[in-house]
């Protein structure tokens, strides 16, 4: 896979040389290309904003740079061959970046990244490059960075693990809390390693036990425990065909039964409290 970013903060990218990305660019799997977009500059003082048509605060990023800087890494990447590319633009109104759509972006042999500074990039960029290849306007989340440099780590971090040969143990993911159809879409539940005995703390019995079964249950108990505690939404939203019998007894003991359209939710005496 092919990634590059333009930025103006070239620097902030230097984590993609480190890990699980910095090893995948090592072993030839992925090429990641940063790019100076202050390089697209034309003025003495290299300016890449200007101030928002209609007033308000802060300030836009500029068409010019954007669109030279754009079209040159597109030019260079057609001619390398590097396929068909998707511009990933991060902003805090994008769709959100779930695992399923990192799964989708690692499909792509290539991506282009355009992280904004400042209150964003003039609309009439991403209008443009539409009309050209696929955009995917992307938020990581429901709160506000300075810029999209640290959405670009995330992002390229959570696709990387997913390309072919990147993660030692291919089985690692598949499990992850939100793999697509892992754990009926729980989150993981704790873990533990070495010593058996940690400030007076033991690990739990069951995974001593070496009984594949009763280990595979107790995981999955502690999963809806956590589920329920930190993401109630993802049970609510979970098929109920999803929960075996034991699921449901696990449920009622934290609380949950299934409501009239047979998804679970918090038992009503449970929400009263
Ligand atoms: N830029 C600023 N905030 C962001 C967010 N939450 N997600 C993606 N890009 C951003």
């Amino acid at each position: 896979m092919r990634i590059d970013v333009v930025t103006i903060f070239p620097e902030y990218l230097e984590p993609l040389n480190v890990s699980l990305v910095g090893k995948a660019r090592a072993a030839g799997r992925l090429d990641v290309r940063v790019h100076d977009l202050r390089d697209w500059a034309h003025d003495r003082h290299n300016t890449v904003d200007d101030t928002p048509y209609g007033g308000g605060p802060g300030m836009v990023m500029m068409t010019g740079p954007w669109g030279e800087a754009l079209d040159d890494t597109l030019a260079d990447g057609y001619e390398a061959g590097a396929g068909r590319p998707a511009l990933v633009v991060p902003t805090p109104s994008g769709r959100p970046f779930t695992q399923q759509l990192a799964g989708e972006l690692a499909e792509r042999p290539w991506l282009v990244f355009a992280p904004a500074r400042y209150e964003g990039i003039d609309t009439r960029v991403t209008d443009e490059y539409r009309t050209r290849l696929p955009v995917y306007e992307v938020s990581i989340g429901d709160y506000v960075l300075a810029g999209g440099e640290a959405a670009v780590l995330v992002v390229t971090e959570a696709v990387a693990r997913l390309l072919p040969g990147v993660l030692g143990n291919a089985a690692s993911y598949r499990d992850d809390s939100f793999a697509p159809g892992a754990m009926a879409d729980l989150l993981e539940g704790p873990v533990y390693t070495k010593p058996p005995t940690w400030r007076g703390r033991g690990i739990p019995e069951v995974l001593l036990s070496g009984h594949h079964g009763k280990i595979a249950r107790w995981r999955r108990d502690e999963a809806l425990r956590r589920t329920v505690a930190h993401r109630p939404d993802l049970i609510r939203r979970c098929d109920p065909a999803a929960f075996d019998k034991r699921d449901r007894e696990m449920l009622s003991i934290l609380g949950w039964m299934p409501g009239p359209d047979g998804r679970f939710g918090p038992s009503p005496h449970v929400m009263e409290e």
